[in-house]
């Protein structure tokens, strides 16, 4: 069985529907939930669940990124995972810290990679005219939003929507993706999946 850990900033709705995905013959169960915001919302639902939680807030450390990981890291190193998913992960992981994941840390990110790294990836979508939207799993590498793909999902876009009306749209569709592309991961398969 896999160790999965997973860290979230917000909601945590990606890491509800990963976590809802691990039972049963799945080859992994989540075994933290850690997040840079002790207020995140997805922290308290984690715990309902029964599953381990750590908050380690980033703003004590004022930008020195290397320092909140080594304190980040404790957590996570405590829960001996095999596999980190970053889901609604909001801060920048430094080079040092990839390194120490490298092949086994997972990121969703609400874009049709290579189109939109970065944040505000559905107004930018809307703002290009693009018909097409979605969203990707990929491995974490030191170049953000950049490592090997590992699953994407596609939805339309309508008239008329709006970047809250599209990301709906796209995170209904995240639910799906990144609990299929983990139990793949957590079975050795690393070929993409595109789900439509
Ligand atoms: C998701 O849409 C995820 O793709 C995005 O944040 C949201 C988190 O929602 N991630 C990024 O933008 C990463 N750069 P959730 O907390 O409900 O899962």
């Amino acid at each position: 069985m896999k160790r999965v850990a997973i860290l979230i900033s917000g909601g945590g709705s990606n890491m509800l529907a990963l976590v809802a995905s691990m039972t049963g013959d799945h080859p992994a169960r989540p075994v933290l939930v850690a997040s840079n915001d002790p207020g995140a919302m997805g922290l308290k639902r984690a715990a309902e669940l029964g599953i381990a939680t750590a908050a380690v807030e980033h703003r004590p450390f004022k930008g020195d990124r290397a320092a909140f990981e080594a304190a980040l890291l404790q957590p996570i190193l405590a829960a001996e995972p095999d596999i980190l998913c970053l889901a609604g992960f909001m801060r920048v992981l430094t080079p040092a810290f990839v390194a120490r994941f490298e092949g086994r840390m997972l990121n969703i990110h609400p874009s049709l990679l290579p189109k939109y790294t970065g944040l505000h990836t559905h107004q930018r979508a809307l703002d290009a005219g693009d018909t097409e939207a979605g969203c990707s799993v990929h491995e974490v590498t030191a170049a953000l939003d950049e490592g090997p793909l590992l699953g994407q999902a596609r939805v339309p876009v309508l008239p008329g929507d709006t970047a809250d009306s599209l990301g709906a749209r796209v995170l209904a569709q995240e639910h799906r993706l990144y609990p299929a592309v983990l139990r793949r991961f957590a079975a050795g398969d690393r070929s993409p999946i595109f789900l439509s």
